[in-house]
Parts: structure tokens; C-alpha cells; sequence
């Protein structure tokens, strides 16, 4: 594995499977990325056993083990830390990310929606009940709002008659995937800039 393979940590706190294709792509060497770590913020995770498997070293804090939420936003941006990341994804992680992490690192985040419409923790649900024909998912840097950073990449679905959330879900999810494994691979090999709220592949003067 190349050296300058860009070093990702990833956070988790589900079933993992956005992680899973993260896995899966780190595998071929011409991606340009590779994890060095998977984090979480609670134990007994899929998302964690996957890591495990891959050989891939893991770490857990949990909110509930810290007097205050600054003091767990200090120790997890601590643990990241440890793995010197060039890039941290959230690959389903379940909570707002803090200063200390946001500003020491640049974080991916991805949600199933189209952002603006629908953030937060039930992106899904909130499109199906608004009746929206087509939703998706987005792909963002990460900020200390709730789903309100400069989105990179997104891609529609459409919802079909007699979807409930679980199956809109699953559909979406089949996109995300390949979006976040597109997405992180590109901003991998070729960089990116952000102005203002755009963000573009490439280098700067690239
Ligand atoms: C993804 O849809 C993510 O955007 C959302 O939760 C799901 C995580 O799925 N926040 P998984 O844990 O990667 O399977």
C-alpha cells in the first residue's frame, strides 16, 4: 500500500455499511486512501465488528462516560487525533461534532437526504411524510451546524409508491454508498478547494 495513501478515520455508530464500501475500496491501491482507525461513540456496533474484521484498529467514546459533552468532544478529537488522519469521515455517526475535532481535521459527513431539505437524524422519514416524489442523499463537509455544511456531491432517488422508510432507506443507501466511496476517493487522489459554500475537486492553482 502506497505511503501516500491519504489517511482516513472514520465514525460510526450503526450498521456500518457506508463503512463497508469505504473497506472495500481502501482494498485496491489505486484509490488513494486508506484507514488508519474506526471510531464510535457507543460499543457492541456492527459498524465496529466490520473494522475488527478488516484488521482495522477501533476506539469507542461514549458521550455517557464524560462529565460534560466539551469534555467528550476534547477526548474524542484526542482519539482521532492519535491516528494523525488527513481526512475523517462520518459514515453514519449519530452526533453533532464539536471544535476540537472540526477544527483540527476536515470531516466528511453524508446524510440521506438532499440537503437543505430534511437534516438531522431522521432524513428519511421527514421526506417520506412531506410527500416528496424524489429525495437522496448528499455528501458534505462537515460544520458545527446540524447537516449545514458545503455539500460536495449528491445524487437523487426517486420514492416510489408504497415505500415506507425502511425500504426508502435501503434504496438510498444503495446510492450513498457509492457516492461516499466516489466522493472520498476523488477529494483522495485529486484534493479539493472550498469557496465560500462551493467545493471542487482539485488542487489549489491545480
Ligand atoms: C446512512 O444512511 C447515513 O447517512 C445515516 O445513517 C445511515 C448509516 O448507515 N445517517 P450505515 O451504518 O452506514 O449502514
Amino acid at each position: 500500500m502506497s505511503s501516500q495513501a491519504v489517511r482516513l478515520v472514520v465514525l460510526v455508530s450503526g450498521s456500518g455499511t457506508n463503512l463497508q464500501a469505504l473497506l472495500d475500496a481502501v482494498a485496491d491501491e489505486t484509490y488513494g486512501a486508506r484507514i488508519v482507525a474506526v471510531g464510535a461513540d457507543r460499543d457492541g456496533i456492527e459498524g465496529l465488528a466490520r473494522a475488527e474484521r478488516a484488521g482495522v484498529p477501533t476506539f469507542v467514546e461514549r458521550l455517557a462516560d464524560h462529565p460534560t459533552r466539551e469534555e467528550w468532544d476534547e477526548r474524542l478529537a484526542a482519539r482521532i487525533a492519535e491516528h494523525r488522519p488527513d481526512l475523517v469521515v462520518c459514515a453514519g455517526f449519530m452526533k453533532i461534532l464539536g471544535s476540537p475535532t472540526l477544527e483540527a481535521f476536515p470531516v466528511l459527513n453524508t446524510h440521506p437526504a438532499l440537503l437543505p431539505s430534511f437534516p438531522g437524524a431522521h432524513g428519511v422519514r421527514d421526506a417520506l411524510s412531506y410527500g416528496v416524489r424524489v429525495t437522496g442523499c448528499t455528501v458534505m463537509l462537515a460544520d458545527a451546524g446540524v447537516d449545514t455544511g458545503p455539500i460536495i456531491a449528491q445524487e437523487a432517488v426517486p420514492v416510489l409508491d408504497g415505500d415506507d422508510e425502511a425500504a426508502l432507506h435501503e434504496r438510498i443507501k444503495t446510492v450513498e454508498r457509492h457516492l461516499l466511496v466516489d466522493t472520498v476517493g476523488r477529494m483522495a487522489r485529486e484534493g479539493w478547494t472550498v469557496t465560500g459554500r462551493t467545493v471542487r475537486f482539485g488542487r489549489p492553482g491545480g
